[in-house]
């Protein structure tokens, strides 16, 4: 059967040892300008997200006003005790004459009339059978980072990758950056998550130091967690396949050879790749599936059709044409780093001179100033220009380059 023969594919393709993976689809939920980690209470983000799971997801998720796993009345995920969000950016061709248009998502193998493509989301609980903690209520990270444009910073990440599908089940020959020909299937993003936790903070202001890498090794051959990290969690691992079947004509390519694809992020390179995690298990449903081992088939979970997860969706908040040829990304995000195969040119800079400068959190203690910003409003950030304190209760914090937020 198809499970079992993608199963061993999968132990081939990765490290020896036992593997207890669950592996499932979730649909699409809504594709838009949100992100309510990184920019929390901003009804539209930098740049647009495609955006899976259940139906809390919102501008604002507060963790202290509400537990999603309990809270959430439906999931486009087939394991339906499953309300977490998962999220990464999307991808754009750019035509000869600058025109960009969506690339559209497809189903994963397995997955058939997945709407909207969405992703296929795993977790492993262990190559190595060793025991592993799911994640809790509040739980919430980040891996990648969309600044990034080069090897070197890239590299902070590991297994951030791209596979050029020649079949849907091609899962060889893995790339840091965006493929530079034409991939006959699609290309499959692949994000992998960190697997140690500090067994403290759910959500830290960067939403990533909470979680790192094994201190030796690697997850799959067993690795050993740092002792400031010592718990060992779930390896969360998304799959997202990019349609560019109908994009696939060399004609239709850049002139120079360089390839057409750009995130939504304004990146040709790929090496800003980036995955969103808001945990929502319903109960102990997680740490259950994991304590049992599932290998692919879990009877110790509740499943649902993909048709059932389908009829799971919102409406966009974002009133704003994300589809169709666009004349600039959507948020008017700046392309910035090298194209791949042009050999630095057509992107606009040198990888080196792409690099924004770190800008450090302005901290400012608020002083009641009613001309302050309020709460969740801009405060600073490249070209802004308005008032950079914050009223009373809320804090002035550097998100990027270009925007900081009182929080
Ligand atoms: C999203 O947040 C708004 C404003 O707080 C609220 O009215 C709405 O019900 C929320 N939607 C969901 C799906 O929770
Ligand atoms: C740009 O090129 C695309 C692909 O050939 C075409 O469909 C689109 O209409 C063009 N846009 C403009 C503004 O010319």
């Amino acid at each position: 059967m198809q499970y079992k023969l993608l199963a061993s594919v999968l132990a081939l393709a990765t490290a020896p040892g036992t593997n207890a993976v669950l592996r499932f689809s979730c649909s699409e939920l809504v594709t838009e300008r949100l992100d309510p980690l990184v920019f929390p209470g901003l009804p539209q983000s930098p740049h647009v997200h495609q955006i899976v799971g259940g139906n809390m997801f919102n501008i604002t998720m507060d963790p202290n006003r509400h537990n999603i796993g309990e809270e959430a009345t439906c999931t486009t995920c087939t394991f339906s005790e499953d309300f977490s969000n998962y999220w990464t950016a999307i991808l754009y061709f750019r035509a000869r004459n600058g025109s960009l248009i969506r690339v559209p998502q497809r189903p994963n193998l397995d997955f058939d009339g997945a709407r909207g493509g969405g992703m296929t989301v795993y977790y492993t609980a262990s190559y190595q059978n060793q025991k592993v903690t799911a994640f809790q209520p509040g739980f919430r990270m980040i891996v990648g980072n969309p600044m990034y444009r080069t090897q070197s910073e890239a590299s902070k990440y590991r297994q951030m990758t791209f596979t050029c599908l020649q079949t849907l089940s091609t899962r060889t020959g893995e790339t840091t950056t965006m493929p530079r020909q034409p991939c006959p299937e699609g290309i499959m993003s692949n994000v992998r998550f960190p697997t140690c936790w500090d067994g403290k903070n759910l959500d830290p202001p960067d939403h990533s130091s909470h979680v790192a890498y094994p201190s030796s090794g690697t997850f799959e051959s067993g690795g050993p967690c740092p002792a400031s990290h010592p718990v060992k969690i779930p390896q969360l691992f998304y799959e997202v396949i990019w349609d560019t079947r109908r994009f696939n004509n060399r004609a239709d390519w850049p002139e120079d050879g360089s390839q057409p694809f750009v995130w939504s992020y304004g990146d040709y390179t790929g090496y800003g790749t980036h995955g969103d995690y808001v945990f929502g298990w319903k109960g102990d449903s997680l740490q259950r599936a994991m304590d049992a081992n599932c290998d692919f088939y879990c009877p110790q979970l509740k499943t649902q059709s993909i048709a059932t997860g389908n009829q799971c969706r919102q409406e966009k908040k974002v009133p704003e044409n994300i589809d169709g040829w666009l004349s600039k990304l959507p948020g008017d995000v700046e392309i910035t780093g090298p194209q791949p195969g042009s050999g630095g040119g057509n992107g606009g800079g040198s990888p080196t001179s792409s690099v924004p400068p770190v800008t450090q959190p302005t901290v400012n203690p608020g002083n009641g100033n009613g001309n302050c910003a309020a709460k969740w409003g801009q405060c600073g950030g490249r070209g802004f220009t308005g008032a950079t304190c914050c009223q009373a209760g809320s804090t002035c914090r550097a998100q990027n380059e270009w925007y900081s937020q009182c929080l």
